[in-house]
């Protein structure tokens, strides 16, 4: 059992899993016709709910490593990555091929006309070559400029809860309206961010040393009572 876990670690097959499965519910709700009565919309929101998940859990495995030592977390940011990237594609195909038709005209009359799409059309550009260069052979080929483009991350994740936000009807200042989940996101992704800057991130480690500190003391101390 440990040999299988070794090979196949619980959290590689949970990031799999997740990643399939959501894909298979769409699709089965999508030819069950288990679906609102706007489907096009509908996958496109489930689509696009799923690639900014993903783009968020990449981001966050390494502030969460160096908060909790886990490194097992830094060999699935590239998968989370990629499949970041397979949701908006398929997001994008759902946009240009069942709503439009591939009008192209339109197409870009629209993108456009609607901001928020402009700056979705900005992330997912972005994207493209993140995920074309992830695989090893680039690494090597591209030395140190491969981890400076792939800070790109950082810019795409906020243009993606902008892109979120913006097509949402309401008031994020007033807190009205559709928001709540795009604040989520948004709150998420700014923590994350915060905790890369360098004084954060030593305050952090410092919190997180002196709270293993406690809880190592209080696990050496004798019982009152024993
Ligand atoms: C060319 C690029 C893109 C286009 C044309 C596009 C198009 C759209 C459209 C039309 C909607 C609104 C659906 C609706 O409520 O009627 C939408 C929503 C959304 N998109 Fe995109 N998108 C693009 C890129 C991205 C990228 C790169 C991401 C994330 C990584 C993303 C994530 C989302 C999310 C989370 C929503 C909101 C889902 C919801 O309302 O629950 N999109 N997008």
């Amino acid at each position: 059992m440990k040999n299988l876990f070794k090979r196949y670690p619980p959290l590689q097959i949970a990031m799999h899993i997740y990643a399939w499965s959501a894909l298979v519910h769409i699709l089965f709700d999508f030819i069950t016709g288990n679906i609102s009565p706007n489907p096009i919309q509908d996958l496109e929101q489930r689509t696009g709910r799923h690639a900014i998940t993903l783009l968020v859990l990449c981001i966050a495995c390494t502030p969460l490593n160096n908060i909790f030592g886990w490194r097992e977390l830094i060999k699935r940011r590239r998968a989370l990555g990629l499949y970041a990237f397979m949701y908006a594609t398929i997001h994008i195909l759902i946009f240009v091929n069942l709503d439009y038709g591939l009008a192209w005209s339109l197409i870009i009359q629209t993108v456009f006309e609607k901001p928020y799409i402009v700056v979705g059309l900005i992330a997912f550009l972005l994207l493209i070559p993140l995920a074309v260069t992830s695989f090893d052979i680039w690494k090597k080929r591209l030395g140190k400029n491969w981890k400076r483009l792939h800070q790109i991350i950082y810019w795409i994740a906020p243009l993606a809860v902008l892109h979120y936000a913006w097509g949402k009807k309401g008031d994020f200042f007033a807190l009205q309206g559709e928001i709540i989940r795009p604040l989520i996101y948004a709150v998420i992704v700014i923590l994350l961010l915060l905790v890369r800057i360098p004084p954060v991130r030593r305050a952090v480690a410092s919190l997180r040393d002196r709270v293993l500190y406690l809880f190592r003391r209080k696990g050496t101390q004798p019982q009152a009572n024993s």
